[in-house]
């Protein structure tokens, strides 16, 4: 099923790496689409061919307020003709911005839960909800958050067999572990950063050893490295608003403040510290719709 635009571009930044002293190269998943762009389309495509294999007639998935993968999934759903319900952490808002203003255009069915039910029982009010419209004749499809499980993930493994060499150092961003855990399966392009958005190392790397055995143990091929959370979840303190900056006015690239921005603060801390040397690849994710409603933080 082709839901992405890729190949995606594979291109250096050269006023980037001469502002830093390092060969940066970008690797533009931002382009996977513009409804469907960043990472996430790149799961759907495997997770949505099986959910037409099993004769879904809707989709079920869940994320936080802004969520780009319940927006990505959204999309998709509706461009396979298929209905999509959304479990969102948070409270409705009333004047929606940036995902969840698109999730509302998409006419995605769209449920509340408070953080705690979502840290503690998401899986389950997902499965509680399936349940409920099998009852009523429907063939709905459950995905995990994020798209990450070992089929979505296969995504991310395909991905690493577009750049056919190999760098230094690849940084990207990881929020549920299912990109890095694909990366981790592909063929070799480099040691693998991913850079935690928000709980920790050992979360993380426990989370993307559980979602498929054959990944190989963290410290080799992969690793997780915290301390470029900021201040929690979907924050970003001021020098994450500074690299996003830079990127945009020396290269024109946009990153988003939830993700990209964080993993591009962790390049630009490692390789100013010299601990990040040579060709360095940062793998852009997307998140461009994390932006908005973000003015005030902006100016
Ligand atoms: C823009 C963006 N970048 C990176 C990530 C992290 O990817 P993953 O959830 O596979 O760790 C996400 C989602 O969590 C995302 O929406």
């Amino acid at each position: 099923m082709q839901l992405a635009r890729i190949p995606t571009p594979l291109v250096p930044l050269e006023r980037l790496s001469r502002a830093l002293g390092a060969e940066i190269w970008c690797k533009r998943d931002d382009l996977t689409g513009i409804g469907l762009s960043g990472n996430k389309v790149r799961k759907l495509e495997f997770l949505l061919a099986e959910a037409k294999a099993q004769g879904a007639d809707l989709l079920l998935t869940c994320g936080g307020i802004q969520s780009n993968h319940a927006r990505a999934t959204a999309v998709a759903a509706r461009q396979l003709g298929l209905d999509v319900e959304l479990l969102l952490r948070g409270t409705p808002d009333d004047d929606p911005d940036g995902n969840l203003l698109l999730d509302h255009l998409l006419g995605a069915r769209l449920h509340w839960c408070t953080p705690e039910d979502y840290r503690e029982r998401r899986d389950a009010l997902l499965a509680d909800l399936a349940a409920q419209r099998r009852r009523e004749g429907r063939t709905p499809y459950v995905i995990p958050e994020g798209g990450s499980n070992a089929l979505g993930a296969k995504g991310y493994s395909a991905a690493a067999a577009e750049i056919g060499q190999r760098f230094d150092r690849v940084v990207v961003a990881c929020g549920s572990g299912g990109t890095v855990a694909g990366l981790a399966l592909g063929p070799d392009i480099g040691p693998i950063h991913g850079i935690a958005v928000c709980d920790d190392k050992a979360y993380f790397e426990g989370r993307i050893a559980r979602m498929d055995e054959a990944i190989p143990a963290p410290g080799g091929k992969w690793r997780i490295d915290e301390g470029f959370q900021g201040p929690g979840y979907g924050i970003a303190n001021a020098e994450i608003w500074a690299g996003i900056r830079q990127m945009a006015e020396l290269e024109g690239l946009l990153l988003d403040p939830v993700y990209t921005g964080k993993a591009f603060w962790a390049l630009r801390t490692r390789v100013a510290a010299r601990e990040w040397t040579g060709r360095v690849l940062f793998w852009h994710t997307g998140g461009i719709f994390g932006l908005f409603g973000r003015g005030r933080e902006i100016a």
